[in-house]
């Protein structure tokens, strides 16, 4: 087992407050990590027919996330190549077979092109493909859509399966879980009153376990003790003797996955895919969060649950196994809101300290500031 950063004696202090609420940060980061790095925008399942879309906001930009004629996914910017009026306003729907703007109806088809404007037949010198809404890069993840807005998007095998490969060793590792066969159980979308930081650094340490969640630790009685799983490589926290399942009593939940191996079972394995995104693995489902950053100090999470698709179809009661990670959720999220007016204090403004089992921390902060160049 190798551990991902060593400890050391020193003392490592956080960010300071100035990260958290500072809108000249917020404005850095949406143009040097939001739009440069692959943004986990949908999920697949949801444009479940052509013309299905999505609205999403990406760093500054507002990004439609659709399907096209032959379904397949498309990602376009929400700007009308006319005089730039926003298409789309609603966060989700069905377009009939093209998008109209709102303003001079202008017309693309669902891959994008113009098809058709007012006199747009007078109008030789407005090319087509030209005046087409404009693509933005796409790739298929786990049964989601990422999107990355940068003219030259990093590689995603790097950047985004390498965090996966960093946590559990390897990509096979996730892929026994089969995701992207599985089905959407439940969804809770939570507005979060704190900046998108707070929520991730709360992710990766576990030092709050033993003191905000009571019934996680009953699960997983390694978290009582504060050592985040995050920290070593490959390493999944294990269920206590007693429990049957990751549910919020600790009684059964609804099977084992068929891929995962013995290793895997009984185990609950959790990954940061920097910047927004967080995976957790247990043996009979995955807890998927999704997060979009609004503003400094507001932080949309989506949560999806994932099962196997008769586990859904079945109509299984599936509530004692959502409301294990809800309650963590919520648990983790207040915390957050706690933290959050507090870092515009003076007294945070170099920041607070890190304790040796949060120290990986430091690395996501080392992280930050090479994105921001600070
Ligand atoms: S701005 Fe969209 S048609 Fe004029
Ligand atoms: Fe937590």
């Amino acid at each position: 087992m190798s551990i991902i950063s060593t400890p050391q004696s020193s003392v490592i202090p956080t960010l300071g407050g100035a990260y958290y609420v500072d809108p000249a940060v917020f404005a850095s980061e949406q143009e040097r990590i939001l739009e440069a790095m692959w943004f986990c925008a949908a999920r697949s399942a949801d444009l479940d027919r052509p013309g299905a879309f999505r609205t999403v906001q990406v760093g500054r930009e507002s990004v439609i996330v659709s399907r096209s004629r032959r379904g397949e996914p498309r990602a376009f910017l929400n700007v009308c190549r006319h005089r730039g009026a926003r298409l789309c306003t609603e966060q989700s729907g069905v377009a009939e077979r093209r998008f109209q703007c709102p303003y001079h109806a202008w017309t693309y088809d669902l891959d994008g092109k113009l098809i058709a404007a007012p006199n747009l037949t007078g109008m030789p010198d407005i090319d087509r493909v030209e005046y087409g809404l404009r693509a933005v890069a796409l790739r298929e993840w786990l049964g989601y859509v990422w999107i990355c807005l940068a003219d030259d998007p990093p590689s995603f095998e790097d950047s985004v399966i390498g965090e996966v490969v960093d946590r559990l060793g390897d990509v096979d590792a996730l892929s026994h879980y089969g995701i992207d066969g599985l089905a959407l159980g439940r969804r809770i979308v939570y507005d979060v009153a704190a900046n998108w930081k707070l929520i991730v650094e709360n992710f990766m340490e576990c030092y709050h376990c033993a003191t905000i969640h009571p019934e996680l630790t009953e699960v997983l009685p390694e978290f009582a003790d504060g050592y985040a799983a995050q920290y070593f490589v490959g390493h999944g926290a294990e269920f206590g003797a007693e429990v049957a399942g990751f549910t919020v009593d600790g009684t059964e939940g609804v099977g084992r996955l068929p891929g995962i191996t013995e290793d895997q079972d009984r185990r609950y394995y959790a990954i940061t895919v920097k910047p927004l995104v967080f995976i957790n693995l247990v043996p009979d489902h995955v807890i998927f969060h999704r997060m979009y950053p609004m503003a400094a100090d507001r932080t949309v999470v989506e949560c999806d649950w994932l099962y196997p698709p008769e586990a859904v179809e079945s109509g299984r009661d599936l509530s004692r196994s959502v409301e294990l990670f809800h309650r963590v959720n919520q648990q983790d999220f207040e915390a957050c809101e706690r933290c959050q007016p507090a870092m515009s204090s003076r007294l945070y403004r170099d920041g607070g300290v890190l304790v040796p089992s949060e120290h990986h921390i430091g690395a996501f902060h080392a992280w930050l500031r090479e994105r921001l160049g600070t």
